[in-house]
């Protein structure tokens, strides 16, 4: 039983407008059964194009954003206005263009340290999106970018199975690979938890990291993540896999 829904897109640009109109639906969706959208933003070189679509769409579908609370799958540890805060980047081309009010909005306080940020983000995360029977926040949906390395939000290879194992639902990192070093991510845990998880991945360089992913060989963290959902959505340009 495959664990994974491919939706093969022609290009970035593709990628972009067929993930925004999916999530467009799933918002809708949640706006018909009057119920509340917990949804975790990811950066990336993809988001721009991303979130510059879902804007662009939600204006043409007219698309109500008022069930929607934002949260973050990993932050860069740094101010809100760094040209590296992956919040800075969401408020610039989506909330702030679909006038999100700071209500629905609980972004990482990447200007503090790495653990405090992370437990602050937790805190918040279990105050407002329901628990599973796991106590792990049920988020609508995770929304994720796929790193050369196979890295997810800002879990990366190589760590000790404990930090893997942990049921943190933030957890502090220190040595990210990918500077800046200092991040908070969602751990494994949760992103299992939520109801969707989908992950948009362009470009060639992706190529061997998402075949190692979806062959399930690899020790690369998105095949982890694969394995321990039972289905993932993954929107990609990527051909030859
Ligand atoms: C981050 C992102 C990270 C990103 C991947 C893919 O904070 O860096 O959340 O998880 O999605 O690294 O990024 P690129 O598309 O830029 O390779």
């Amino acid at each position: 039983m495959k664990n994974f829904e491919l939706v093969p897109c022609a290009n970035a640009g593709e990628l972009a407008r067929a993930a925004a109109s999916a999530w467009l639906d799933e918002i809708e969706a949640a706006n018909r059964a009057v119920k509340p959208y917990f949804a975790a933003l990811s950066g990336g070189r993809i988001a721009p194009a991303f979130f510059a679509s879902t804007v662009g769409q939600a204006r043409a579908r007219a698309v109500r954003f008022d069930r929607v609370q934002f949260f973050w799958a990993d932050e860069r540890c740094v101010p809100p206005g760094d040209a590296e805060s992956n919040f800075r980047l969401a408020r610039e081309l989506l909330l702030a263009p679909l006038g999100i009010p700071e209500s629905q909005i609980h972004r990482v306080r990447g200007e503090a340290p790495p653990e405090i940020a992370a437990a602050g983000a937790e805190a918040e995360i279990r105050r407002i999106v329901p628990l599973n029977d796991a106590r792990q926040p049920a988020l609508d949906l995770v929304l994720l970018g796929l790193g050369e390395d196979g890295h997810v939000a800002s879990l990366f290879p190589g760590e000790p199975e404990e930090g893997m194992s942990s049921q943190a639902v933030y957890r502090a990192i220190t040595n990210s690979p990918k500077p800046p070093p200092d991040r908070v991510t969602l751990g494994y845990a949760a992103i299992a938890a939520a109801q969707r998880a989908w992950v948009l991945v362009s470009g060639a360089g992706k190529e061997k990291a998402l075949r190692d992913s979806l062959a399930g060989s690899g020790k690369m963290p998105f095949a982890r993540v694969l394995k321990l959902r039972n289905r993932t959505t993954i929107f990609t340009d990527i051909t030859r896999l």
